[in-house]
């Protein structure tokens, strides 16, 4: 039987390390109130003229690496962002590049923070079809240049970082006992306006204005208590909807891997997983919601630290704009 794993695994953040002190002095926001409402203490910002293709490039390299594949064992690659280096064409044609490999396909995700999330749905069903047999799938994102580091634009400023995650998969037939179990993939458009950015839009003539951006509709929008309230209702859901497709509890799970949205959101979904409060993971003071990489670069942390095995059952879990929200069950 046709199965998928995960292979390898890497990940990238830019150097620069930007504290909520940092942002104290260009906005007026405290350390204090960034901690309280988010968990955040720093997050890492790209120097200009690096975009969410280089992030991708870094992480993928070291994916590959961890895999002992190089990038001619590619078959295709999926690319999940919201951030790309151009409205278009998408990055995976400009990492298909920068890696130097034939003409493979390349596919962009546009699911905000449940990119990773339906990104890995697609490669386990491409596998599973026979159609590929080794699928590069990344998460990147580059934030800092795209949001208004004012007091104007505190509320969603203070969230985001850049940073890159990426995963190989592999055919497998799961006599390691290492697979994709299944995933379950939702979305809800009427509330797309509660996070999104409206501009620019071909709705409009001319689709770039001075009013747009004297608007600020460049820069995200966000309704934060609504997402704030859905969030944490449907991450805990859909982790149970996932497991019961198995006829598992969330007792089986070694680890959750929830997007890392907030911190509170996070203290929301350990409340209702229950276990120990190290079963589901966290990474977000060190650099921020990362949005599409976020997942990524969290299972590439853990597969470097030891957290988790070969074997081990893990969930991923994401909750985003849309809104869209999805989970991934797998043995690791
Ligand atoms: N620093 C200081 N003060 C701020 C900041 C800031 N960065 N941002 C907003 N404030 C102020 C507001 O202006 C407001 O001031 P006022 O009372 O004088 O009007 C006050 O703080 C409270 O604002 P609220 O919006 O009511 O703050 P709240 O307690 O709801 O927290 C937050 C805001 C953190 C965004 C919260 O709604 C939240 O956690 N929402 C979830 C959104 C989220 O996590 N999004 C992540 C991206 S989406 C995703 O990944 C799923």
């Amino acid at each position: 039987m046709r199965l998928a794993r995960i292979a390898g695994t890497g990940h990238f953040l830019p150097e620069r390390i930007v504290t909520n002190k940092d942002l104290e002095k260009v906005m007026d926001t405290s350390d204090e109130w960034i901690q309280e409402r988010t968990g955040i203490k720093e997050r890492r910002f790209v120097e200009p003229g690096t975009g969410s293709t280089d992030l991708g490039f870094e992480a993928a390299k070291a994916a590959l690496d961890e895999a002992g594949w190089g990038p001619e064992d590619l078959d295709f690659i999926i690319f999940a962002t919201l951030s790309p280096d151009m409205y278009f064409p998408g990055d995976g044609c400009f990492l298909q590049n920068l890696l130097g490999v034939d003409d493979i396909g390349a596919l962009d995700i546009r699911n905000q923070c449940t990119g990773f999330v339906y990104s890995l749905s697609i490669a386990d069903a491409y596998i599973r079809m026979g159609m590929y047999d080794r699928i590069l799938v990344v998460g990147s994102e580059v934030h800092s240049t795209a949001m208004s580091m004012t007091t104007e634009g505190r509320d969603t400023a203070v969230l985001f970082g850049d940073g890159a995650g990426a995963a190989c998969i592999e055919v497998t037939d799961g006599s390691e006992g290492s697979q994709f179990l299944w995933h379950r993939l939702h979305s809800n458009g009427a509330f797309a306006e509660d996070l999104c950015m409206p501009a620019p839009t071909p709705k409009r003539k001319p689709w770039i204005s001075k009013e747009m951006l004297d608007e600020g509709l460049f820069f995200p929008q966000m309704n934060g208590r609504e997402v704030f309230r859905n969030a944490v209702t449907k991450f805990p859901e859909v982790i149970k909807e996932v497991l019961e497709t198995q006829s598992l509890t969330l007792d089986d799970l070694k680890l959750v891997i929830p997007h890392q949205a907030n911190e509170r959101i996070t203290e929301g979904v350990r409340k209702r997983v229950g276990g120990p409060p190290e079963r589901v993971f966290s990474n977000i003071a060190k650099y921020g919601n990362t949005t599409a990489a976020s997942i990524p670069i969290a299972l590439s942390e853990v597969v470097k630290s030891g957290m988790i095995e070969r074997g081990d059952l893990i969930c991923t879990v994401a909750f985003g704009s849309g809104f869209t929200w999805g989970a991934n069950l797998f043995h690791y």
